[in-house]
């Protein structure tokens, strides 16, 4: 029996087909006589007594005729798919179970090393005029991208299987939630979509049969010819497409099987295609975390926080306050939905359902919190392991073991010369292990928003925290929002780039409109508006040291937000915004030296001046479409410097 008709037939047991009793069998009719897929059938089933949904079973029809898969999976979201997706990946050597005395339920996948982070060269927004995508976006014409796209989807699933998987991004009947329906041929792409989002043919019941839905297609771009085995890692190493139709509310996604390139319902969805629906319906959608913060006499503030690819937002979300009696809770990670209620306050959910954490740097020590959270059902990707069945990554212990398989399966020893894990390496898990989940986090309301953080890695002159004096110029901090970049995508490791308010990579339109969208925010009448602050945990001395502890300490900075919004701590005003004086920190019990805390809260005139003219730059791209407000805000920061510095 060769490989590939074993797994297939080790699938049926797997996913159990006798258990879906309606199964709706077409064949896929032969376009051309001598076309050998003629003679497969595709199974295009739908589990009994669920929601039919015409306009989606024609595109999994239509799509099942180009990618000519040979099979069709519906997934219904249960444990046991799961489980059997899980079995699946073990058996074609794409995971290994960990030790489940160790980390029960738990798995570890190694990607191809052509595979390892979300492309941003290769991901295009194909909205109708090049205008539209605006200068920080890729572009090309939707019908030539759509025509390039056909021929490399053009019998792509031979020899797979093309799961369809229908997802819910937030609580399901939420006003704010969203619907949505991947078609993957990746086993690994379902069990993430099954941790991440909300998953399951329940989701199509709240949707009416006309109602639009986010139709994803992604590939992993690896036919299989008859008996050919499949690789560990299926992907196109060389020719990787993410491409989104803002208009057509469609993402196409090609010859990657990583993160957010394949996971379309997290960056393409929820921000990309999210993002225009925002703009269109007039709400938010933001790359941010969301947390609860309580005070030691019980009152509550929420926040979220908006900062580049791997600068934080994780931490920060679910970090153990050092500072007594205040306790910090996660809504979410890294993306909210936002929307005005009655009340004329600004309500965000979290849409995910889980978390898809940077692992190297994570701790006991640096984030407890997601240690326990790790500990049990998870999904590693391009981790090390240890010989004892277990993960491992740089920084999660202080010791390096003596031995341990790299993320490349080398053997690997300390004196190796380089990472056991990848940079990019990370976890997937459910939400709701978090041990500091808040109790709210599936409220379809929403949770009031209190205080919006913006933030990223600068090395220098961007001081610790900084207010905005108010809406406006808490757009214009996070319009000029700037950061060195990580790996979490693929390219240099270090750089400095403007990242505006952490959606450089996933505003699905011009930018300067994206800015007009915030101030609009801003604007609308009744609206009692969060405070916009900015954060900097990334500072360094002159040896390249972090000035700034970080992580739990960052509680020190959060407690100062939290009393200026009800203003009762001092603040000091300084030509960039509100910064507090070294007293209006609370540094108690906080093991740095005193003239750290000055550094990092000092305003360097001369450095800003300069930066002015950096901002220039970087509005000057937005050309026409920059609002006037920002040029006026960087005019009057140019004022205050320059009258500052006399
Ligand atoms: P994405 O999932 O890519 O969006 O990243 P993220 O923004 O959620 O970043 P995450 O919290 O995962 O942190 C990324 C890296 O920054 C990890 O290696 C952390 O250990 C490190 N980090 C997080 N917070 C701090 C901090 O306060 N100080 C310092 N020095 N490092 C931090
Ligand atoms: C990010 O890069 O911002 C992530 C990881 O959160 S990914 O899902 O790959 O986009
Ligand atoms: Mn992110």
């Amino acid at each position: 029996m060769g490989f590939q008709v074993c797994v297939a037939i080790l699938l049926c047991y797997a996913t159990n087909l006798s258990e879906t009793p309606r199964v709706l069998r077409r064949r896929i009719r032969p376009e051309r006589k001598s076309d050998t897929m003629a003679t497969i059938t595709i199974e295009v089933e739908t589990a009994a007594g669920q929601p039919r949904h015409a306009k989606l079973e024609r595109w999994v029809e239509d799509v099942a005729q180009m990618c000519k898969p040979d099979r069709v999976h519906w997934c219904n979201g249960s444990k046991q798919e799961y489980e059997s997706m899980l079995r699946l990946l073990v058996l074609t050597g794409t995971a290994i179970p960990l030790d489940p005395g160790k980390r029960p339920g738990s798995y570890l996948v190694r990607s191809d090393p052509a595979d390892v982070a979300r492309v941003e060269g290769q991901t295009f927004i194909c909205s109708r005029t090049k205008e539209e995508a605006g200068p920080t976006n890729n572009w090309e014409d939707p019908a030539r991208m759509k025509q390039k796209l056909a021929g490399l989807f053009s019998g792509c699933m031979t020899g797979r299987t093309m799961y369809v998987i229908p997802y819910s991004l937030g609580p399901i009947g939420s006003h704010i939630s969203r619907i949505g329906v991947e078609i993957t041929d990746s086993a690994y792409v379902v069990v993430s979509m099954h941790i991440m989002t909300r998953v399951g043919m329940h989701v199509l019941e709240v949707l009416g049969p006309e109602d639009e839905f986010v139709r994803g297609l992604h590939s992993v771009g690896a036919p299989l010819g008859p008996n050919q085995p499949d690789s560990t890692w299926a992907c196109d190493g060389k020719n990787k497409w993410i491409c989104h139709f803002p208009e057509t509310r469609e993402i196409w996604s090609y010859g990657s099987g990583y993160g957010g390139n394949a996971l379309l319902a997290k960056k393409c969805h929820a921000l990309r295609i999210g993002s225009v629906q925002a703009r269109d319906e007039g709400w938010m959608a933001e790359h941010m975390l969301i947390l609860k913060m309580i005070n030691p006499s019980g009152q509550v503030k929420y926040m979220t926080g908006a900062f580049p690819s791997a600068c934080g937002k994780t931490n920060l979300s679910m970090l153990v306050p050092t500072i007594p009696g205040w306790k910090v809770e996660t809504i979410g990670d890294d993306i909210a939905w936002m929307k005005f209620g009655s009340d004329g306050r600004l309500y965000a959910i979290n849409p995910e359902y889980g978390l898809f954490g940077v692992a190297p740097g994570t701790s006991m020590k640096s984030n407890t919190n997601a240690m326990l959270m790790v500990n049990r059902n998870s999904i590693f990707t391009n981790c090390a392991s240890t010989l004892d069945g277990d993960v491992w990554w740089e920084g999660i212990t202080d010791e390096k073991p003596a031995k341990l398989v790299d993320w490349l399966r080398r053997p690997w020893t300390p004196d190796s010369g380089r990472n056991a894990a990848h940079p990019n390496a990370r976890f997937t898990a459910l939400a709701s292990q978090c041990p500091v989940i808040a109790p709210e986090w599936e409220d379809p309301k929403g949770v009031p928003i209190d205080a919006i953080l913006f933030g990223g890695r600068r090395g220098g002159i961007v001081p610790l925290v900084t207010e905005s004096f108010n809406w406006q110029h808490g757009t214009f901090l996070g319009a000029t929002q700037s950061s060195e970049t990580t790996a979490a995508i693929t390219g240099k490791v270090g750089q400095l780039r403007r990242d505006p308010m952490a959606m450089l990579a996933f505003c699905g339109y011009h930018m300067g409109d994206y800015f007009g969208h915030w101030l609009k925010m801003g604007k609308r009448s009744g609206a009692r508006l969060p405070k916009i602050f900015y954060v900097n945990w990334f500072r360094r001395d002159r040896n390249g040291k972090f000035l700034w502890p970080g992580f739990g300490e960052n509680s020190r900075v959060l407690k100062w937000i939290f009393e200026r919004c009800d203003g009762k701590v001092h603040a000091k005003e300084t030509p960039i915004g509100r910064v507090p004086e070294v007293a209006d920190l609370d540094t108690k019990g906080l093991d740095i030296p005193g003239s750290h805390v000055e550094e990092l809260l000092s305003v360097d005139i001369d450095g800003w001046l300069e930066e002015v003219s950096r901002i220039r730059e970087h509005f000057a791209k937005f050309g026409e479409h920059l609002p006037r407000d920002l040029s006026e805000e960087t005019d009057s920061l140019e004022k205050r410097l320059r009258a500052a510095g006399k």
